[in-house]
């Protein structure tokens, strides 16, 4: 059976998901990629410290240990950052590796030049995990509702400020101890004024927008505001309105122009985005064939973020296997017993 590589760029929550993930899922490599799946190596900034679950000895903190391996076939950054995150996926790409990323500030930021990168290089660069944490969002604005003239993409993408929000509304909790809270989490970014500014959900609207639209849009083009002016008492006379107060990203593609923004809105009770909660998310997208379509689901945390990842990292290994990923393949199948029902 053919080994796949794979070098993992940070184990810290989504490092150390996607790590299990792929020794939960070994087993089921053969029949879902023709091929064993294999952690190589990890890089971590701190080789010192305590790392649950993890194989000590693939720990590595020098960059070279991966780039110069040339058995590693998929590099997958959850490091976070610009830098040296964008420069390691820029070399991994240039060097003939597969890359996928949770990383939005990144894509936000230099998408396309990577992709552009990635096409020079005959590689994959995949990034679903990049928006709405475990939700498939990425890959059906892309390929799925491709059918569609899409105008619409809105939604709560921000797991750290829904989960402040709802525990404000629904424990009384004070915003500090709620962000703290989410912190331990594992659903903040590793410094969350990006998530309490309206920064992130800023990012994954940029993303989403380009590809909704078949566009170029960068955080730049995004109207944001976050949450921090949202106050207890805000809280509280929305509800005595009927609504609850959620931070919602909307993207519309006008006649006049592409319009990104992100601020916090009032939502009746009964609204579907109102009963979003914890650090749930929830996306609305309208197209001219489909009408409207919602996803919902986890969007931030270790494993469903991981879950992502994984969805991603099998695709690359199924392309370096079969040389296509949109293909369902019957040539290693598992050939389960079937209960015929009878009454
Ligand atoms: P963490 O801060 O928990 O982990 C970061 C990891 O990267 C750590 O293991 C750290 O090493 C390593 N690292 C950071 N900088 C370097 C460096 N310069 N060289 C080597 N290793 C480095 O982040 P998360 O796991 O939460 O997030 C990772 C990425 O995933 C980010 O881009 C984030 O936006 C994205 N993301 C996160 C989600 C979440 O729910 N947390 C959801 C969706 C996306 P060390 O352990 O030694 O410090
Ligand atoms: N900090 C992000 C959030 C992680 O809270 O949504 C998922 O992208």
């Amino acid at each position: 059976l053919n080994k796949v590589k794979v070098a993992l760029l940070g184990s810290g929550t989504v490092g150390t998901g996607v790590y299990k993930l792929i020794n939960r899922q070994r087993k089921e490599m053969p029949y879902k990629v023709g091929a064993d799946l294999v952690v190589e190596k990890v890089l971590v900034r701190d080789k010192n410290k305590k790392r649950e679950g993890i194989d000590s000895s693939l720990l590595t903190d020098q960059w070279e240990d991966i780039i110069l391996d040339d058995d590693i076939q998929i590099v997958v950054e959850v490091m976070g950052g610009i830098e040296p995150a964008h420069t390691y996926i820029k070399e991994a790409l240039q060097a003939g590796k597969n890359v996928v990323t949770a990383n939005k500030d990144l894509i936000a930021e230099y998408g396309k030049e990577l992709l552009d990168t990635a096409e020079e290089n005959g590689c994959d660069l995949l990034f679903e995990a990049s928006v709405a944490g475990g939700i498939p969002i990425l890959r059906p604005l892309k390929h799925c509702l491709a059918g569609n003239y899409l105008t619409e993409v809105m939604g709560i993408v921000n797991g750290t400020t829904n989960f402040i929000l709802t525990k404000m509304a629904e424990e009384g909790m004070e915003f500090k101890e709620a962000l703290a809270l989410a912190t331990e989490l594992g659903y903040a970014e590793a410094d969350p004024t990006a998530d309490i500014e309206g920064y992130d959900a800023g990012r994954k609207m940029a993303i989403m927008a380009s590809i909704a639209f078949n566009s170029r849009v960068t955080f730049d083009d995004v109207y944001t505001e976050g949450i921090t002016n949202i106050s207890s008492k805000d809280i509280q006379y929305a509800k005595e309105m009927g609504c609850a107060i959620k931070l919602l990203g909307v993207a519309r593609n006008t006649e006049t122009g592409i319009e990104v923004r992100v601020h916090p809105m009032l939502i009746p009770l009964d609204h579907p985005l109102a009963g979003v909660n914890d650090a749930f998310n929830a996306v609305f997208v309208h197209g001219d064939a489909v009408d409207d379509a919602m996803f919902y689901g986890r969007g931030a945390g270790e494993m469903p973020t991981a879950s992502a990842v994984m969805g991603d990292i099998i695709d690359v290994a199924r392309n370096i296997q079969f040389h296509c990923c949109g293909r369902i393949h019957c040539t290693c199948y598992k050939n389960l017993p079937i209960k015929k029902i009878t009454e």
